[in-house]
């Protein structure tokens, strides 16, 4: 390990991270709609999200910095149910300059559709969202990321998860290299995702010296 990388350390995802991860999520998810909602938007999405018990994340950190990070959900229906219920009127006055253009219109009605296009059976839980800033990548933060991620899912009882990485994003490399299968494709809102799927056990042998 170099001294870049040394010095990187990782963290659950807390609210001061927040103004930094959501400017991660919209450099980095190109497909993002919820990117197009804007900074504001994406850090109380994210702040319902550390506030329910079926969510939860973890950061890179660097000098201070966020520079990656990844959130997880053990359900996302659970999840929008939770930030519907108690964050509408936060989410709603974060939105509304965005909100009246027709295509954020769509793509609202699409994201809460979503599950309904993706194929059936599918494990509940999910990664959501995994950035890692340009400048560290291919330094094992993203696999370390989704280990910490995978530790958690695993602690809380649960034994798969899906991953829904949009094509374009190429990141198809980086989930077979941390042995993902790919299940299947689906698409949501003309943008074709990869579907996977994670063992929660993969890597517990590893870690008990199996
Ligand atoms: C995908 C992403 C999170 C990977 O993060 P990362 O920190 O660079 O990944 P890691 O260094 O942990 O890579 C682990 C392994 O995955 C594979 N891998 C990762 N990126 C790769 C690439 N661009 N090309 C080929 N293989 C790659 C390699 O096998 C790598 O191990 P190695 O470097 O020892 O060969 C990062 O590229 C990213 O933020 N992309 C933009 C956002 C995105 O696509 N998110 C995922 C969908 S939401």
């Amino acid at each position: 390990m170099n001294d870049k990388q040394d010095q990187i350390k990782f963290d659950r995802l807390k609210t001061e991270h927040l103004p930094e991860v959501a400017q991660l999520h919209i450099i980095g998810i190109k497909e993002g709609f919820v990117g197009s909602l804007g900074n504001k938007f994406i850090c109380r999405l994210y702040q319902a999200m550390i506030e329910s018990d079926q969510a939860f994340g973890f950061v890179a950190i660097k000098d201070s910095r966020v520079l990656g990070f990844v959130t997880c959900a053990e359900s996302v229906w659970g999840v929008y149910k939770h930030i519907i219920k108690k964050n509408f009127c936060k989410l709603a006055w974060a939105i509304l300059p965005k909100m009246f253009r027709w295509y954020n219109i769509k793509n609202t009605i699409a994201t809460l559709l979503h599950p309904s296009e993706t194929i059936k059976n599918l494990p509940p839980a999910e990664f959501l969202s995994l950035v890692v800033d340009k400048n560290f990548r291919r330094m094992g933060v993203g696999k370390k990321l989704i280990e910490l991620g995978r530790d958690e899912f695993r602690r809380r009882g649960i034994k798969q998860i899906t991953l829904t990485p949009a094509e374009d994003q190429h990141a198809d490399e980086f989930y077979n290299a941390l042995r993902c299968k790919l299940v299947g494709h689906s698409q949501k809102r003309g943008v074709l995702l990869n579907i996977y799927i994670m063992e929660a056990s993969d890597g517990e042998g590893k870690k008990n010296g199996a």
